[in-house]
């Protein structure tokens, strides 16, 4: 594949323990790694209170940690400067901003826990694509939660684990995200996918072995610039808790199919009913995704994930250009299914191929790209990795 990333070829964990001896001048007393994720389907169902099913990427990030007598210091393999702060910065969200606050927030967040976070030196390297979508700033925070969890032996079980890294973004950082990103990072398998009932944070890890099928799993990074991210998220999820209130249930995810045309009735406008139909039916659209993988069916996957595709296109507004032409491009040359994964307005697309289609695929892509004089996009293909661990 002419625009693949080679994933061998950067490795996060020689990168962190060689940052940590040459700024600190000793070994790091462990490695801690966690990584990004692709949704596989359930896209801004979380904050609804509904499901998803996120796999982990082989792309992580990972620090290196040793013991400190105070305070935190941090370095970053694609940093120029490193960070130190102490109590003052984690006495309250948002006093420290840019990439530190990721760290400091998981220090503030295990702290407002009541845990005793141990003083420390952190060096961080990653190979997860920033600014894709994958989750790089989730997969920060998780490795880094992980790292003074192991460091400090602290007492957390790891249900817990993914509400503190979210608070650290929510409530430090200020990102109005839901749970899932965290939750991948932390609890997903190797192998598998992970069903995750974003309401009672019960999770079922389920079988996802592409390539036993004869299949993979294609990511596309459409490349295209991050267009008002910020805003438009925060205004989807707005919506769709006005449109709970309005239809007096706690969450989106109460709305059952059935009693989905009697809801949409019910909100006068046309918008908000867009945004309904959407939650509602990508809800459905997972359960019946895990139905079909739990029964080995995979291929039989396709059609929900592009009709996610539509769903995220024309109800929840959300793609770009350039990710609508990766779905269509896609399909185009054969994949069973494609999507656009993650928050929107940019960001990767995935399509379900026959693994010895992969590369004409990602061709395909890269041809239609080209047609349209948009920058070139990158694609690899992601098997299931483990999620947050110990080196
Ligand atoms: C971002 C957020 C997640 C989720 C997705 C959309 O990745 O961080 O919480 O809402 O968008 O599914």
């Amino acid at each position: 594949m002419a625009t693949d990333i080679d994933v061998a070829a950067l490795d996060p964990a020689a990168t962190a323990a060689a940052g940590f001896a040459s700024r600190y001048g000793t070994a790091p007393a462990g490695l801690w790694a966690a990584p990004g994720r692709v949704n596989l389907i359930g896209e801004h169902t979380d904050y609804n209170d509904g499901f998803v099913l996120p796999f982990a990427l082989p792309q992580r990030v990972v620090v290196a940690a040793g013991p400190a007598r105070a305070g935190w210091q941090v370095s970053s393999d694609t940093q120029p400067d490193p960070v130190s702060f102490g109590d003052a910065e984690v006495a309250r969200p948002g006093v420290l901003g840019g990439w530190a606050a990721y760290v400091a927030g998981v220090v503030w967040a295990l702290r407002d826990a009541g845990l005793p976070v141990p003083p420390a030196r952190l060096a961080i390297a990653s190979d997860v694509p920033v600014g894709a979508g994958v989750s790089s700033s989730a997969a920060l925070e998780s490795a880094v939660l992980t790292a003074l969890i192991g460091l400090g032996g602290l007492d957390l079980p790891v249900e817990r684990r993914p509400g503190i890294a979210q608070r650290a973004e929510n409530a430090y950082v200020g990102a109005p995200t839901g749970i899932m990103d965290q939750a991948a990072s932390i609890r997903c398998r190797a192998g598998h996918a992970l069903f995750l009932d974003c309401r009672t944070q019960q999770v079922q890890h389920i079988p996802f072995d592409v390539a036993a099928h004869g299949l993979a799993v294609l990511v596309v990074d459409s490349n295209a610039p991050h267009r008002h991210v910020d805003g438009e998220y925060g205004a989807r999820r707005s919506s769709c808790e006005a449109a709970a209130r309005l239809l007096g249930v706690p969450a989106l995810r109460d709305i059952t199919p059935d009693g989905l045309d009697e809801a949409l009735h019910r909100c006068a406008d046309a918008v908000m009913r867009r945004r309904v139909r959407h939650i509602v039916t990508e809800n459905q659209r997972v359960l019946d995704t895990v139905a079909r993988l739990s029964g080995g069916r995979i291929r039989e996957i396709g059609p929900l994930l592009t009709a996610s595709h539509a769903s995220m296109r024309d109800d929840f507004e959300i793609t770009v250009p350039e990710v609508d032409v990766a779905v269509e491009a896609a399909l185009t040359a054969g994949a069973y299914g494609a999507r656009m994964t993650g928050g929107g307005f940019g960001g990767c697309v995935l399509a379900l191929v026959d693994a010895a289609r992969a590369e004409e695929t990602a061709a395909a892509v890269e041809a239609a790209y080209g047609a349209r004089g948009f920058p070139a996009p990158t694609a690899w293909v992601a098997a299931p990795g483990p999620g947050a661990t110990r080196l």
